[in-house]
């Protein structure tokens, strides 16, 4: 995780470079640091403990005036959070790197360089790489040439943004396995982890590739790719503008993404629905022919992203005939799987960048897939570069940690898949009709559901005191059972379980009483009745009850039974319109706690290390 952000102008960078780590805040934050070259050439560094604001008021005290100058926001992987470990590292008082990523011989540079005379002052796995770097730079090469001998020592993953105060005149960068892009402005050049951080300063990027170098000065940039060849890169435009990640008027960006959704699920229909059908090209212009051949899914994927899998595994089979794996990718990487003929491999991630993920669809690139798809929100990401097929879920930027509009997108996205994979396998189009009508209802629907925000907020109350929730959903609601208590124990720190409702009596009833209230969720489908049975299991043992039920279902409000009503139409999209009072009731819960809602401990929105 980690962001990093560089800026070579011709006016002071200190600030742009502050306002870049205030939104790469997202991929960690236990600290932060800038380090800027001066006129006299004097590289002067700030590191606070904490979070950017520090940083902030550290540099309002203490301002580092230069044209030239990285900075980093961190999420701790070797060495705990403090100071000495905050990048930008510094070796010889001339060379100052900033890294995402992790290396993994650190062990072993570590002891070669301190042989050599290297002094270490941090337990990071990032330091080694400065100290190589420099001790390029005092063999006489220039900065350029000192990065590219040292990241082919380097084994692991690593963006990195490095200047030498003996040249003012250049900013080195290099990408092996964990994003970077290249922002081009007038007169100046910048670098960053993503594009939000450069949104400020200009619209027109650079994507590197894996084992890109890159050296940029004021007016120029030159790339090389990992053969060492000079290659020319896209120039892209972004069509983000800096509103599209402004809070605005809400609290908190998981607020405002959570009331995004309407939009957010219009964006994803958007162009993807052609009268009563799914076009299958909406999938990339070669699913027209590999659908067709598809016999069995595997869908790969990590924390919400996953969840979003196994609710559609339940749609695959069911609507589409399609059997359908689903996996973590943490798991799914490190075992030999069978692939059964004629299989899809699709990968699901907000950020397509997440590591686990990425290093699953390496592997899956040469275990005899028929294709692999990536659903995904970020265009430039690695997963979108590095999948056959690419269906984008246009959610716009998501910032707060806790994921919300991207789950409900990613939904809408699987809906589609299962649709076109349907009619490949015989859904009628007459059925297909029917879903097609029910899915562009779905954004006034969940509007519809929003209006329960303040009912759930003070439902909240009730939570704010306890230690431990479960969670109970059955079917394809299981998943968003499992996705509702993932919501809760990511920010309000509430431990959060969650069980298929069948499932009570196999343990989880031992752990029933006054203190852990359970909540369900109660579509109206063919499971209502089981599910009932098994909520008054839950009652007869003095359990306190939270029903979200669809609203033309009867349950009993007695004592000890809460039921809230949820404007639910229909068994397709019911998982989506039940997964909203379920990111509210975490968010009104997190915010009475006090808990950080966007940034929660221990936690960063993009895991790009293992
Ligand atoms: C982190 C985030 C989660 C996200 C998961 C997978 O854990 O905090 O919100 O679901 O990574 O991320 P991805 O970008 O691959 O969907």
């Amino acid at each position: 995780m980690c962001g990093i952000v560089g800026a070579i102008a011709q006016r002071p960078v200190a600030a742009i470079l502050l306002e870049g780590l205030r939104r790469l805040e997202y991929r960690g934050y236990d600290s932060a640091g800038i380090a800027v070259l001066d006129e006299g050439g004097q590289l002067n560094r700030l590191r606070v403990l904490g979070k950017v604001a520090r940083l902030a008021e550290a540099l309002a005290a203490e301002p580092l005036p230069g044209t030239l100058g990285i900075a980093h926001t961190r999420w701790a992987t070797h060495g705990e959070p403090a100071v000495h470990n905050a990048h930008p590292h510094i070796s010889a008082e001339r060379c100052a790197l900033v890294h995402n990523g992790v290396i993994e011989n650190h062990e072993a540079l570590r002891a070669r360089l301190s042989a050599e005379g290297h002094i270490f002052t941090s337990d990071t796995d990032t330091e080694v790489v400065v100290h190589a770097i420099y001790a390029e730079l005092a063999r006489g090469l220039p900065l350029v040439d000192a990065v590219r001998a040292a990241v082919q020592g380097l084994r692991g993953a690593y963006a990195l943004g490095v200047i030498d105060a003996q040249d003012p005149n250049h900013l080195v960068a290099a990408r092996y396995g964990s994003p970077l892009v290249i922002g081009l402005g007038f007169g100046e050049s910048f670098i960053a982890s993503d594009v939000c951080a450069l949104l400020p300063v200009t619209n027109r990027f650079i994507f590197l590739e894996d084992g890109d170098l890159a050296e940029l000065s004021r007016e120029a940039i030159w790339i090389w790719d990992r053969s060492g060849q000079l290659v020319e890169r896209p120039m892209k435009t972004s069509l983000l503008s800096v509103e599209t990640i402004e809070r605005g008027p809400y609290r908190h960006y998981m607020q405002k993404e959570i009331f995004e959704q309407p939009h957010a699920i219009a964006e994803t229909l958007e162009g993807r629905l052609s009268g009563e059908r799914v076009p299958l090209e909406v999938f990339g212009h070669r699913a027209a022919a590999l659908f067709p051949q598809i016999r069995s899914v595997r869908i790969i994927a990590c924390g919400t992203s996953y969840h979003a899998g196994l609710v559609a595994r339940y749609w695959l089979e069911s609507l589409a005939g399609l059997p359908c794996q689903v996996e973590v990718a943490s798991e799914y990487r490190y075992r030999r799987a069978v692939v059964p003929e004629g299989t899809l491999f699709v990968a699901i991630s907000q950020s397509g960048e997440t590591a686990d993920t990425l290093a699953a669809l390496h592997q899956a690139k040469n275990a005899g897939y028929a294709a692999t798809l990536a659903i995904c929100n970020v265009p430039e990401s690695s997963l979108v570069r590095e999948s056959d097929l690419v269906f984008l879920t246009h959610a716009g930027p998501e910032i707060g940690v806790a994921s919300t509009k991207a789950f409900t997108t990613q939904l809408v996205a699987l809906l589609l898949l299962t649709i076109a994979l349907g009619r490949c396998r015989g859904l009628s189009a007459e059925e297909e009709r029917r879903l097609v009508g029910l899915l562009r209802q779905l954004p006034g629907e969940v509007e519809e559901v929003l209006r329960l925000d303040a009912t759930v907020a003070a439902l909240a109350e009730r939570f704010a005191d306890k230690h431990h929730t479960l969670f109970l959903g059955r079917g394809e609601h299981y998943p968003i059972a499992l996705e509702g208590a993932l919501k809760l124990k990511e920010i309000s720190y509430i431990h959060a379980e969650a069980y298929p409702a069948g499932e009570l009596k196999h343990g989880p009833l031992a752990l029933i009483d006054e203190e852990m209230p359970v909540i369900a969720v109660a579509p109206n489908n063919g499971l209502l009745e089981k599910l009932k049975s098994n909520l008054e299991e839950v009652r007869a043992r003095g359990g306190q009850l939270i029903v979200f039920a669809d609203q033309r279902v009867h349950l009993a409000q007695n004592n000890g039974v809460t039921v809230v009503g949820v404007p639910a139409t229909n068994e397709l999209v019911d998982p989506l319109l039940f997964t909203i009072p379920l990111q509210l009731l975490a968010y009104h819960v997190a915010v009475l706690k006090g808990t950080d809602v966007d940034q929660p401990r221990n936690l960063a929105k993009s895991v790009t290390v293992e």
